[in-house]
This record gives structure tokens, C-alpha cells and sequence, in this order.
């Protein structure tokens, strides 16, 4: 198994660990279940990075064709999927301003901030590849999804 699965692995468990030790926990506030609705949407397209990382690094063929063929049918979800992430999130975030307001001097929403607009490029390069399959936008459009990684592992531990 790629090294992924155990980081997609384990940036689940802290996220499921963030909300269950949230204060809102026992009502599960919108604010809350939006930007975890919003997490698993990313984390499941960010997945497909570690199927890939599997198919190439894996000597067994058959286990190469199954992991291509899962692949293959989640693809026609794949735009959908990542602009559902990007809507929750926006969600989310106009909630907690809703509530909190807006500050700088919070780590948390300058990171959460960051990491929306990553998303945001994220899902625009993704649907521009419809039109523009280029290997350079491909290479773009996977360092975002790197980069959301971290921002996201961040902006959960802050
Ligand atoms: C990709 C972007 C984002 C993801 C995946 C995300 C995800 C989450 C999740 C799952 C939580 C609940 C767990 C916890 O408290 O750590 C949370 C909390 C929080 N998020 Fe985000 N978020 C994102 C963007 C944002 C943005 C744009 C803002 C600011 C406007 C923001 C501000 C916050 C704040 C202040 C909390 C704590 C809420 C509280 O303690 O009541 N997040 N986020």
C-alpha cells in the first residue's frame, strides 16, 4: 500500500478526532459538519493520488488493473466531487464568520482562509483540464492537491 493511503489514513482520524472533541459535538453545529462534509470531499478525490502512487510503485499486475479500474469508474465524479468540496467549505466559512466574525490575529482562519483559496484553484484548474489537457496544468493541479494536504493537516491541529 502507497504511503498515502497511511497519510489520507491518518489525516481522516484526526479530522473524525477534531469534530467528536469539538464543544458542539452533541448538537453538531452547521458550521462544523460543513467543513467535515467539505474535508471528505476533498479527501476522497485526494485518494485517487494515492491509488496512483500504488499502481505505479506495486510490482503485482493484478493488483495494478484493479486499482486502475476503481479508478477509472469514480473519474466522471472526479470535477463534481471537488466542486462539492469547494461549495461545503465556502459553507463553512461564512458560517464561522457568522458566528465568530473575522480576524487575522486567528491562526486557524488566516490558514482556513489559505486553504480555501487553494481549494478554489484546485477545483478551477481541474475543470480548466477539460478544456486545456496540458501535462503542465496537470502537474499545477496536483501540487494543489499536495498543498491542500498540508494546509488542511495545519489548519486542524491550530
Ligand atoms: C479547505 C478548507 C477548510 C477545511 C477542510 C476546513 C475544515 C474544518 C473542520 C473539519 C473543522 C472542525 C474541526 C476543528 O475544529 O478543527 C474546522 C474548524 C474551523 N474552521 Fe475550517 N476548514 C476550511 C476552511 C476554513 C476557512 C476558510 C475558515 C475561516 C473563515 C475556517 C475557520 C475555521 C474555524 C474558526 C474553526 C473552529 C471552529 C470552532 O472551534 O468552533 N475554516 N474547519
Amino acid at each position: 500500500m502507497s504511503k498515502w493511503f497511511y497519510a489520507n489514513i491518518f489525516l481522516l482520524l484526526l479530522v473524525l478526532y477534531q469534530v467528536m472533541t469539538h464543544y458542539t459535538f452533541s448538537t453538531l453545529s452547521l458550521p462544523v459538519l460543513f467543513g467535515l462534509i467539505g474535508f471528505l470531499f476533498y479527501l476522497f478525490n485526494w485518494t485517487r493520488n494515492a491509488m496512483f502512487s500504488s499502481i505505479r510503485t506495486t510490482p503485482d499486475r493484478k493488483r495494478k488493473i484493479k486499482l486502475a479500474n476503481i479508478s477509472k469508474k469514480v473519474l466522471p465524479f472526479h470535477r463534481w466531487t471537488g466542486t462539492s468540496a469547494l461549495i461545503f467549505i465556502i459553507l463553512h466559512a461564512v458560517f464561522i464568520i457568522k458566528w465568530y466574525g473575522f480576524s487575522y490575529s486567528i491562526t486557524k482562519m488566516v490558514v482556513g482562509l489559505i486553504a480555501c483559496l487553494n481549494l478554489f484553484l484546485l477545483v478551477g484548474t481541474g475543470w480548466l483540464r477539460l478544456f486545456k489537457p496540458t501535462g503542465k496544468l496537470r502537474k499545477i493541479h496536483l501540487g494543489l492537491g499536495l498543498s491542500l494536504f498540508f494546509l488542511i493537516s495545519l489548519h486542524l491541529i491550530l
